[in-house]
């Protein structure tokens, strides 16, 4: 009988999600140019996960990938770090995460309930609207102070008395560099017990400011951090990342999260990746050294820029944004168009590599960017 069967529409999704308009970012036909639009890592990672990579057995394709050892490797590698860890870490409070997107997502999704706010500030990273769309929660983004794009902070701390579900804080922020103090983040927390801190570190190795060398999660049990190998390290093509916190937050978040969404050559990056320490913090010297270069060559040329945490900086071009952007592309520079964000429509966003990738680009960008 199913030739008689009228055609009908497919079933529909949860309100939620139908209403939701799906995170796409500009991902395709970057391989072969210089990559500046998405904070990653321009050179590639250290070596030995070059090595780890290609000496991987069949058998570890078969199998599924095992877990063991990596967060010990985490927490030996924080350990290790410039500003150590004032309070020892346990396993328990380490999660391992198909990127830090995936931590986000697990996050927003073992927390918000339909109608829960979600306070942020804004603009901020492009991802953490659509987790909170996908439950329902309701986002409440405070704009940064202006001029200077500063952390609204008093705004946040009469939000944080309505008591939204969860706070999120990109520290430094993507993409306008705002930092926040380790001590005003942990104030925050300590204002508000029943909101969920969660601190996105992504590009603290740019700035500092991290919590993790000072927090104590038992005082502190409503803060999670999130740290990626995906920028720095030069690991975001295998996804991974990490959520750091009170026991019980990482055992809630890991609740939703597949047993096998972390795949195995990620793991074996990873383990080289944080054993290989000298070669990200030799990165990271590269790109403050290319940072200071840049700055002050857009300063001398009164280009309008904002560069503050992270590896990359805004600029406002004198023609429009959309056509310098279209310019570079075609010299074989991939800068992020801000086009519609509050407060940086009509900017672009550009990553910061190394000192003669910067050098390439302001060749490129002193030329195409000036009108007339
Ligand atoms: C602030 C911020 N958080 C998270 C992510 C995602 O990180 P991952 O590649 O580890 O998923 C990004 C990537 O651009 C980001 O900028």
């Amino acid at each position: 009988m199913t030739g008689s069967t009228p055609p009908f529409p497919p079933p529909a999704a949860r309100a939620e999600v139908e209403r939701l308009k799906g995170y796409s970012a500009p991902l395709e036909g970057r391989r072969g140019l210089l990559r500046l639009d998405f904070n990653e890592n321009t050179v590639g990672p250290s070596p030995q996960v070059v090595e780890v990579i290609r000496s991987f057995s069949e058998e570890l394709i078969a199998v599924y990938p095992e877990y063991d050892g990596l967060r010990e490797a985490l927490i030996a590698n924080l350990k290790a770090s410039k500003e150590s860890l004032a309070h020892p870490l346990a396993l328990e409070q380490v999660g391992v995460f198909n990127g830090v997107d995936a931590a986000i997502h697990a996050v927003i999704h073992a927390y918000g309930s339909s109608g829960d706010t979600l306070l942020t500030t804004s603009p901020t990273f492009g991802y953490y609207a659509p987790c909170a769309g996908m439950q329902g929660m309701v986002i409440e983004a405070v704009p940064h102070a202006m001029p200077g794009f500063v952390f609204p902070l008093d705004a946040i701390r009469s939000a944080l008395s309505r008591r939204p579900k969860i706070l999120m804080l990109c520290n430094p922020n993507n993409p306008t560099g705002t930092r926040l103090a380790a001590d005003q983040v942990l104030e925050l927390a300590s204002i508000a017990p029943d909101t969920l801190v969660v601190v996105d570190e992504l590009y603290e190795a740019f700035t500092g400011d991290s919590v993790l060398p000072t927090v104590d999660f038992e005082r502190h049990a409503n803060v999670l951090v999130l740290r990626s190998l995906a920028k720095t390290a030069g690991l975001a093509g295998l996804r991974l990342g990490f959520a750091i916190g009170h026991p019980a937050v990482v055992d809630r978040v890991g609740r939703v999260t597949g047993p096998y969404d972390v795949n195995s050559l990620a793991v074996a990056a990873a383990f080289a990746a944080l054993r290989d320490q000298s070669y990200t913090d030799s990165y990271v010297s590269e790109v403050l050294r290319a940072r200071d270069w840049i700055v002050s060559v857009m300063t001398r040329s009164r280009a309008v820029f904002h560069c503050d945490g992270g590896n990359y900086l805004l600029v406002w071009p004198e023609r429009p944004a959309a056509e310098v952007a279209h310019a570079l592309r075609a010299e074989g520079i991939l800068v992020r168009s801000m086009a519609g964000k509050p407060q940086i429509d009509g900017s672009l966003r550009v990553s910061i590599g190394t000192l003669g990738q910067m050098q390439r680009f302001w060749e490129v960008f002193s030329f195409v960017s000036k009108s007339g």
